[in-house]
């Protein structure tokens, strides 16, 4: 939640920072500043609105310098109004900073220095950091942050500047990701994520839980923890990331690219780990834990948002393939009760960012009990990846549409290959192991095909644009497909939906059925539970609901059952979540759209959600 970025070189920093903060927007978009070194003082400049906002409120300005800091917000503490937006002074104007996370403590904090005369601005936690290093400063910034941060309970990332002192940021971090990274003009960056420094370069230094840095022009990186001053050795990482990757590159939304490119995100979640001879997968990343495997008789799954709908469908995949019993916990429940974890127990943690605050405390809770702790992730060397003991990347490249896709597919395909890795340790035969291997070898093409259908799916739109609520169904795989479906389709077109499983509708969301409520059904004809739903259509059909049902090719009969159908390609029944989740996800596209929404950054919602 919130972006943050930093520069300090010989450039002006105003084009780099307002890219930069561009490039962050996911994280959060209510309201974005910048602070800058001035000849006399520091300036500052901020609004309630977007980056773009801000950018033509400064653009006549002009400003030029060589030291800036700046930040695109997700309101926690105060309404995201022109005040509270960040950066944030001390009382004299001397020391800004811009913060991402949560000051627990902060209302104490506050308290402590009203009474030592500090006066304060803004509704924001973030305004006591200012005023803690204002009263900690004896001359030299970093010491100050430093020792102030000691009093500090609660999740930040933060870069701080100095009146007087160009070419100089002290960012710090503690539950919220922070990398930094050298420019080949001697100039450095600060950011809460790569994609705001791709452009400039691919060595980055991933700060570590509760260490402190400053990065000056003169006299290079000085990296220490906040706890004991200790210097620490630097470590740079080379990022595989391409600007490409992070650009729109044609269509109209990141969420539209992201999308189409899910042919090529599935062969990249299972590029190398196709056992063909075997019928198994080969999962590297897990390979040090052969044996501990070998005896799993539980496993835990636990995540956030869209994740957690992976691994929903990970259940299912895992019981039935591998026959090993699941559980799935939100992160947020998880972390607070007392889960029992036994040594035979795996533990695995979804994130697309790896930076959740939720799941990370529940991966963190589960390793203080002991747990053996692996990931799914996408974002290579996020947070969770790096605490998890190990893990399996997604490999889809960066997401940035706020309503994640590609990285939801891409999730299952790897939990695919998961319950297929346990399975063939287990009872899964040679055969049908290999059946499924070649089965999943052919969707992505089967996907390419399912995405030239687009078409169909604007047609379909028409159905949705006037309704306040909708309704998805579906049985067994299918039912975490139809949450995840509602939940697309709520997130950025504002439509009340909900997913169920097509039984339960008769315990309640039937009342809400009428000639105004469309209602997506889960009808592919491979189900076992194929029959069954028909009934639930015609339960919906006596109703006068609207039924949209997605059916295997091939299916003539449906039609005359329902109001319209989307076709998908027959594959195993272990990929239809795959298969049926992609329409879905056009779908809500194509409705947001018609509704005239802010597709890649629906209101109040942030991709990367860092504070609990
Ligand atoms: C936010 C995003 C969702 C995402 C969830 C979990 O709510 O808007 O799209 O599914 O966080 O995020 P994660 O990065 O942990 O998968």
């Amino acid at each position: 939640m919130c972006g943050i970025v930093g520069y300090v070189g010989k450039k002006n920093a105003v084009p780099i920072l307002i890219d930069g903060l561009k490039r962050l927007e996911y994280r959060g978009y209510d309201s974005a500043g910048l602070a800058l070194l001035g000849d006399k003082d520091i300036i500052i400049d901020k609004v309630a609105g977007k980056v773009d906002t801000l950018e033509k409120k400064i653009e006549k300005k002009h400003y030029f310098s060589n030291t800036g800091i700046a930040h695109t917000r997700w309101a926690t503490h105060g309404a995201p109004n022109d005040i509270n937006a960040h950066p944030h002074l001390d009382c004299r104007g001397n020391i800004a900073v811009v913060h991402n996370g949560v000051i627990e403590n902060y209302r104490a904090l506050k308290i402590y220095l009203e009474k030592k005369g500090h006066q304060f601005y803004t509704e924001t936690d973030t305004e006591v950091l200012a005023h803690l290093f204002e009263e900690y400063h004896k001359g030299n910034l970093f010491e100050a942050v430093r020792e102030a941060l000691l009093n500090v309970q609660g999740t930040f990332g933060i870069a701080v500047i100095e009146k007087n002192r160009p070419g100089r940021i002290v960012a710090a971090r503690w539950g919220s990701p922070l990398v930094i990274a050298k420019g080949e003009t001697g100039e450095y960056f600060v950011a809460s994520d790569v994609a705001a420094i791709v452009r400039f370069t691919k060595d980055v230094i991933f700060l570590e839980e509760g260490e402190i840095v400053e990065v000056d022009v003169e006299n290079g990186i000085k990296l220490s923890d906040i706890s004991d001053n200790r210097e620490k050795k630097i470590e740079v990482h080379k990022i595989d990331m391409d600007l490409t990757e992070i650009e729109k590159n044609g269509y109209p939304h990141f969420m539209l690219k992201e999308i189409h490119e899910q042919g090529s995100t599935i062969l990249n979640a299972i590029r190398g780990r196709l056992d063909i001879e075997n019928g198994d997968a080969i999962l590297q990343g897990l390979a040090d834990f052969k044996e501990f495997f070998r005896h799993v008789n539980r496993i835990i799954l636990t995540a956030c948002g869209t994740s957690w709908h992976a691994a929903l469908i990970g259940e299912y995949l895992i019981e039935s393939i591998a026959g090993i019993p699941v559980e799935v916990e939100y992160a947020s429940e998880f972390r607070y009760r007392n889960p029992i974890i036994e040594d035979k127990t795996a533990l695995f943690v979804l994130s697309q960012s790896g930076e959740t605050a939720d799941t990370l405390a529940a991966l963190r809770e589960a390793k203080r009990k002991g747990a053996h702790v692996f990931g799914i992730c996408n974002v290579v060397g996020s947070t969770i990846a790096r605490e998890t003991d190990a893990g399996v990347y997604i490999h889809a490249g960066p997401e940035i549409g706020v309503a994640s896709t590609k990285a939801f597919t891409s999730q299952v395909m790897v939990l695919v290959l998961i319950a297929l890795y346990l399975g063939r340790r287990r009872d899964y035969s040679l055969t049908q192991g290999k059946k499924l291997v070649r089965e999943i070898q052919a969707l992505p093409e089967k996907i390419k095909e399912l995405l030239q259908q687009e078409e169909d799916v604007k047609k379909i739109a028409r159905y949705f644009q006037k309704a306040d609520n909708a309704l998805f169904l579906g049985r067994h795989l299918n039912y975490p497909v139809a949450l995840e479906g509602a939940l697309k389709l709520k997130e950025i077109s504002y439509i009340h939906a909900e997913g169920y499983p097509a039984a339960e509708m008769k315990h309640g969301p039937i009342a809400l059925i009428d000639e105004n409520m469309p209602c997506v059904v889960l009808a592919n004809d491979d189900d076992v539970m194929y029959e069954k739903v028909i009934t639930n259509i015609q339960e919906v059909k006596a109703r006068n609901g609207k039924v949209i049902a997605l059916a295997t090719k091939g299916n003539r009969k449906i039609v005359e059952l329902v109001d319209d159908v989307l076709y998908v390609p027959l594959t195993a029944s272990a990929l239809t979540p795959i298969i049926n989740t992609i329409p879905l996800q056009l779908l809500a596209y194509y409705v947001a759209v018609k509704r005239g929404c802010d597709v890649d950054q629906p209101r109040n919602l942030a991709k990367s959600v860092t504070v609990e």
